[in-house]
């Protein structure tokens, strides 16, 4: 017996499944969506022939023609912190870098200063007004970074606070990640690491998902963040690396070594890095509003699909490298900077974000799979690469309910 259905989204003039079945990024026209609880039940062509008529209980969505595509999937973000950096932003603009502002005292160092204080309700706080922003532009699965805590209690609590924020109704989904090696400790490096590997990976397991490193000159070295990723997995952790971003570190072949989920920024990666991740199966995650702020080359988007790689679009929003919340920009983005077409960096933020979290449930519009849709002020799904900075979202569905409408202004 086919479930009773609770939305229906009719009169949809192009469904943009992301569904590879039907082409890329797979896009059904005259097409309607209907979920049951928070399951897709059926997506595809029709006016709701064989499903019962709108009642009372069922929410009954006329979308006018607009096309509607799968919720964003932000895979890569640290939107734990407190404090402000603004100051930075303007440096940089006069000719400071990032790493003069690290050896400075600024930088990384200077939220964990401002953030590691905080209560778990402050972050929480933090994490709330920025992961709304997100849903409003559309994303309906967010992943959270810890980092900007160093010290083993700050860092659980930056994982609490994004926890807490997970259970509201009207934020997107909430993944956590751990990440330990960000900014480097004040105290004995070896004693800092024998933590980590120790009693942080074990405490971050009941938190996390994930365990991520940044692997870089003046950050971490390869060796150590092997030995922190072979602990976080033997803790139950998969892993991620923040790889070659500003230097050619070693981290995307370590990625691949470990049979890492994710292997992150890789703007200074090679082709044999590439192709490696692509033989281990790591998703490479693209994100061009950091390299965009802080300059240097382009994320390797079009390289990363040409060998073989999955590939992933996110925010990495942060106070540092790139304060957006906005997957629509970054799509734009991964379109003018990282080579991809309109129709792969629309896949790359949907279901390749999914792929970046091995989340199976959702990422693409298909019956069985979680309810995650936005219905643009658009009828044309490109305009949401095109009309950059635009937020185009009008109705945001999470889980088979209505969680934002932007009521905006219709594009055309
Ligand atoms: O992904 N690379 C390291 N971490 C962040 C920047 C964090 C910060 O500057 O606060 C990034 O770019
Ligand atoms: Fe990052």
């Amino acid at each position: 017996m086919i479930a009773a259905p609770t939305l229906v989204v009719h009169n949809i003039g192009a469904l943009v499944t992301c569904d590879p079945t039907h082409g890329e990024p797979g896009i059904v026209s005259d097409a309607m969506l209907v979920a049951s609880g928070s399951e897709i039940i059926y997506a595809g062509r029709g006016r709701g022939a064989g499903f019962s008529s709108p009642s009372a209980d069922v929410v009954d969505i006329d979308a006018k023609g607009a096309a509607v595509i799968p919720g964003f999937v932000d895979a890569h973000t640290h939107i734990a912190w407190l404090g402000d950096r603004s100051a930075e932003y303007a440096a940089r603009a006069a000719g400071a870098t990032y790493e003069e502002i690290a050896r400075d005292g600024g930088g990384i160092r200077r939220t964990v200063q401002s953030t590691a204080a905080g209560t778990v309700e402050e972050v929480s706080a933090a994490v709330a007004a920025r992961a709304r922003r997100m849903l409003e532009h559309g994303t309906t699965t967010v992943e959270v970074k810890s980092g900007y805590g160093l010290e083993l209690g700050a860092e659980m609590r930056q994982l609490d606070a994004a926890l807490a924020v997970a259970v509201g109704d009207d934020m997107p989904d909430v993944v956590t990640t751990y990440l330990p090696l960000h900014s480097l400790p004040e105290g004995d490096r070896e004693e800092f690491l024998a933590e980590v590997c120790g009693p942080g990976v074990r405490e971050a397991a009941a938190r996390a998902r994930f365990c991520d490193v940044f692997c870089e000159e003046g950050a971490f070295t390869v060796e150590e963040c092997r030995r922190v990723l072979v602990a976080a997995q033997r803790a139950g952790l998969a892993a991620k690396v923040h790889a070659e971003q500003r230097t050619n570190s070693g981290g995307a072949r370590l990625a691949a070594a470990l049979g890492a989920v994710s292997a992150d920024h890789l703007e200074h990666a090679d082709a044999d890095d590439l192709r490696a991740l692509a033989d281990a199966g790591v998703t490479g995650v693209l994100l061009p509003g950091a390299a965009l702020v802080l300059g240097g080359p382009p994320p390797p988007g079009r390289r990363l699909l040409a060998a073989g790689a999955t590939v992933a679009v996110a925010t990495d929003c942060n106070p540092g490298t790139c304060f957006s919340e906005s997957m629509p920009l970054m799509v734009s983005l991964a379109v003018a900077t990282a080579g991809l077409t309109p129709a792969q960096a629309l896949v790359a933020a949907t279901s390749g974000g999914a792929a970046a979290l091995r989340l199976a449930d959702r990422g693409m519009l298909r019956a069985g799979l979680r309810c995650d849709a936005v219905i643009l002020q658009t009828n044309q799904w490109i305009d949401v690469a095109y009309h950059l900075g635009a937020n185009l979202a009008a109705t945001v569905i999470r889980a088979g309910r209505v969680v934002a409408t932007g009521g905006g202004v219709p594009s055309r």
